[in-house]
């Protein structure tokens, strides 16, 4: 493919080597004059192991040449990948200026270019960047409709520096967004030898996935820094303790506990967070991470008290009150504490939970529903009756299989909020879910 690559730095100058080293023919584009100097005779423009190599063999195999010529890049290209930077603004912001300027001369060229053009984004760009600068300034500059007259894309990069190379050789997953067909049968075409899932979502989606990786690998690694420091404070060797951690691949590193749903809660995960949290501030140690983990849990219940208020609605039902599906334990049961909070506000409350309301009857944990939560176990219905089916508000809690049925049973006016992620409930106008 014949590709110009606007932004030479540590991104765009590796994208022209390897995609140059895949017989691609490659147009790098730079506002400065040192760095088209250096790629157009081969040289690398920054510390990468590996890069000089492949780009001095690029250049002499005539498959890179550099310039600063934007339009000279942009009618000699069918895409354009933009890896120019996205800075930190002083108050945190994103700057989009650099994304903005090259959308300009970019779109600029596309007015007057007869063949279809392709511009794609690898510079790290927060949702809606796509959508709200770049789509509209093309646009504005060529006069022609993306999706359409022009395609858009985003292809966040991953590599590490200090491995670009083997990184972009290896990616653990090639992600893509894009606005039209086409783009994505050209990205797709473009890294079919790597072997690694190609994953083609919608650009909003694709563009928050970028942030959800660089946010979680920099969680890691204050997380293991805050357990380390714990762990030496008490004289125990956190890398023995992280090595162990590391080696559980069922819940530790895996997917388990990384869906969107709601707060976490039963008889040990708050317990715990606050005795280690407890015991880093007798050891005067700041790990605000984990510190803010109850926050973080206590901000979520408070979303969806919020959600319902927003409701304005008085009739509201609970499908579910133990903190999972399958037990009675209610112990720190967030869904206890949101209906202690709806109660507090006077909502008319019903809650359905099979195994609790069995427990209260029978069970071990009798004693503690009706001595502790009196005011709530007063409200526990043991079938789906008419104050759950003519509530005005259902709230999905835990994942009990069973709701599905009580979900199908109610009035289509009925608004359901999904705290868990038992329902699909992306078209349905009355339907949403806490986090999705
Ligand atoms: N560095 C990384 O490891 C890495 C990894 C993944 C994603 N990213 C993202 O990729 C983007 C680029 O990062 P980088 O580290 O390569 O930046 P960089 O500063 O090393 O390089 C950017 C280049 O763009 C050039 N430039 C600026 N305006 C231009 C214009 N109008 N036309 C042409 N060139 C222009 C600059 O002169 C510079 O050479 C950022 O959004 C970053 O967040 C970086």
């Amino acid at each position: 493919m014949n590709i110009s690559i606007f932004g030479m730095g540590y991104v765009g100058a590796v994208c022209a080597a390897c995609l140059a080293k895949r017989g691609n023919n490659i147009i790098g584009v730079d506002v400065s004059k040192d760095k088209v100097a250096m790629i157009g005779s081969g040289k690398s423009p920054i510390v990468e192991e590996g890069l000089d190599a492949l780009l001095t063999e690029g250049v002499n195999n005539q498959f890179i040449t550099a310039t600063s010529d934007y339009k000279h890049a942009v009618l000699n290209s069918d895409i354009s990948m933009i890896c120019v930077p996205t800075p930190s603004l002083r108050n945190g912001n994103l700057n989009t200026d650099y994304i903005h300027e090259v959308c300009k001369e970019i779109g600029s060229v596309i007015k007057e270019k007869n063949s279809r053009h392709t511009v794609v984004i690898r510079s790290t760009v927060l949702p809606g960047t796509v959508a709200e600068i770049v789509i509209p300034t093309l646009e504005q500059y060529s006069g022609k409709t993306a999706g359409k007259d022009f395609g858009v894309g985003v292809n966040p990069e991953f590599l590490r520096e200090s491995t670009a190379i083997y990184d972009y050789d290896n990616p653990p997953m090639t992600v893509v967004g894009v606005l039209d067909e086409i783009t994505g049968q050209q990205l797709e075409t473009l890294y079919s030898d790597l072997d690694a899932p190609f994953i083609c979502e919608d650009i909003a989606v694709a563009e928050m996935i970028k942030y959800s990786c660089n946010v979680w690998h920099a969680l890691k690694v204050s997380f293991a820094n805050e357990i380390g420091s714990i762990a030496k404070s008490v004289s125990v060797d956190g890398r023995r303790v992280m090595n162990v951690v590391c080696e559980d691949k069922k819940l530790n590193l895996s997917s388990y506990y990384m869906k969107p749903g709601f707060a976490f809660g039963g008889s040990c995960l708050p317990k715990d967070v606050r005795a280690l949290s407890y015991r880093a501030n007798q050891l005067d140690l700041a790990t605000p991470v984990i510190s803010s983990i109850m926050q973080s849990n206590d901000a979520h219940i408070e979303r969806a008290f919020n959600m319902v208020k927003e409701a304005s609605i008085k009739k509201v039902a609970m499908l579910g009150l133990s903190f999972k599906a399958g037990t009675d334990d209610l112990r720190e049961s967030p869904f206890v504490i949101l209906a202690e909070k709806l109660i507090g506000k006077g909502y008319d409350l019903s809650i359905l939970d099979r195994n609790v309301k069995y427990a209260s009857v029978h069970g071990s944990n009798k004693e503690y529903i009706n001595n502790h939560i009196p005011h709530i176990s007063s409200l526990l219905v043991d079938e789906p009756d008419e104050s759950i089916l003519g509530a005005e508000l259902v709230l999905v809690c835990n994942g009990d299989k069973s709701y599905q049925s009580i979900l199908e049973d109610l009035p289509a006016k009925t608004k359901v909020i999904d705290l868990h992620g038992l329902t699909d409930n992306q078209s349905e106008e009355n339907k949403q879910g806490i986090c999705w």
